[in-house]
């Protein structure tokens, strides 16, 4: 039995904020912020505006794509780092929303690879027949733990959700799922504000992004190459079977550094970071759902999807569309 990918969905905040707009906010320019990233605008969630709002939106599109009602759903997982509360969960609180009954309903927090750690979960259940149906959503709203006088960080995120609904199937389906941590470096990209540790009398809570950017890119590149070569060595594949990438959604660098490792040409990488910033749990849905939905992506094609995190924690999903 394997796990189907049947709809997709995804939403983004109406708010635009492009480099423009920021050199207005930090000493930073349109031309810094492009060539290093690739970002030229991101989304931002209106005032009141949470992730449950973004996620419901982008999960009813993925149920209305994939012809299923709530009650079909016996799965609901959310891959957030940006819940609405500490508890309950967002999962808890989109269950709800969704009218879908008592189905288990859960957050994974894996920072950036919150949705193929999800994907991986979902797959593991409908594997061994526990769930039929599995709603997976990554949806994050970033933007709220920024420091908007902090240039290194501020560029770089954005709002949205993007949910994909899984159902078991004879056909193929999901056909690996690889996941990994390593907590040794936790500190070079966190959030260092938490219930247990305390909060702080500064703005947000203390609540900010901390990130040492130059070491997080050189250890993202390095073990996306490895976890791009596990995910084929486990199917048997060569990197020629591959006929889309789907990576997270972080740097352009990051993205084409992974593209040559598999000698893939920018025409089967999925690209949205320009638009969307890092959406960090939701860029990997979003992206599918819009390369899927522009009709890019054909039955029958292999799709590599990959993620790569604070944690750090990354994954890799083989698909067969
Ligand atoms: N505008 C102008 N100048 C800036 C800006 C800015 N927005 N931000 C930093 N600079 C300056 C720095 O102060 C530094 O100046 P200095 O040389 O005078 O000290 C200079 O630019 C170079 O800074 P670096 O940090 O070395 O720049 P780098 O080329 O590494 O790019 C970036 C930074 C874009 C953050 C890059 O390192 C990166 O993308 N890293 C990986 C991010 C990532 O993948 N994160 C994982 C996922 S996120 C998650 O899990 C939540």
């Amino acid at each position: 039995m394997y796990a189907r990918i049947i709809g997709t969905g995804r939403y983004l905040p109406e708010k635009v904020l492009t480099n423009k707009d920021l050199e207005q906010l930090v000493d930073t320019s349109d031309q810094w912020i492009t060539e290093r990233t690739g970002i030229r605008q991101r989304h931002v969630a209106a005032e009141g505006q949470t992730t449950c709002d973004l996620a419901e939106q982008a999960a009813r599109q993925a149920m209305e794509d994939a012809g299923l009602k709530p009650g079909d759903i016996d799965l609901l997982l959310v891959g957030t780092t940006t819940p609405d509360l500490v508890f309950p969960s967002t999962a808890c609180l989109l269950q709800h929303r969704m009218g879908m009954a008592e189905c288990g309903a859960f957050d994974i927090n894996a920072a950036c690879s919150g949705f193929i750690y999800a994907l991986s979960v979902a797959d593991q259940y409908i594997r061994n027949g526990t769930a039929r149906n599995v709603l997976v959503v990554g949806a994050e709203t970033l933007t709220r733990m920024l420091d908007w006088n902090d240039r290194s960080t501020c560029v770089l995120f954005g709002d949205g959700a993007g949910a994909a609904v899984l159902t078991a199937d004879e056909n193929p389906g999901i056909l690996s799922t690889h996941i990994h941590a390593n907590g040794g470096y936790s500190d070079l990209l966190k959030v260092d504000v938490g219930v247990s540790r305390g909060f702080r009398a500064e703005a947000r809570g203390g609540v900010s992004v901390s990130m040492k950017g130059n070491e997080v890119f050189k250890v993202a590149v390095n073990t996306l190459g490895r976890i791009v070569d596990e995910t084929l060595a486990a199917n048997n594949l060569e990197k020629e079977d591959l006929d889309w990438l789907i990576p997270h959604q972080a740097n352009l660098r990051i993205i084409k550094a992974t593209a040559r490792k598999l000698k893939m040409s920018m025409d089967q990488v999925v690209v949205t970071v320009d638009r969307h910033g890092n959406t960090s749990a939701a860029s990997v849905p979003m992206a599918l759902d819009e390369a899927l939905r522009s009709g890019a992506i054909k039955r029958g094609d292999k799709l590599l999807l990959e993620a790569f995190g604070g944690g750090f924690t990354w994954g890799a999903a083989l698909v067969a569309y």
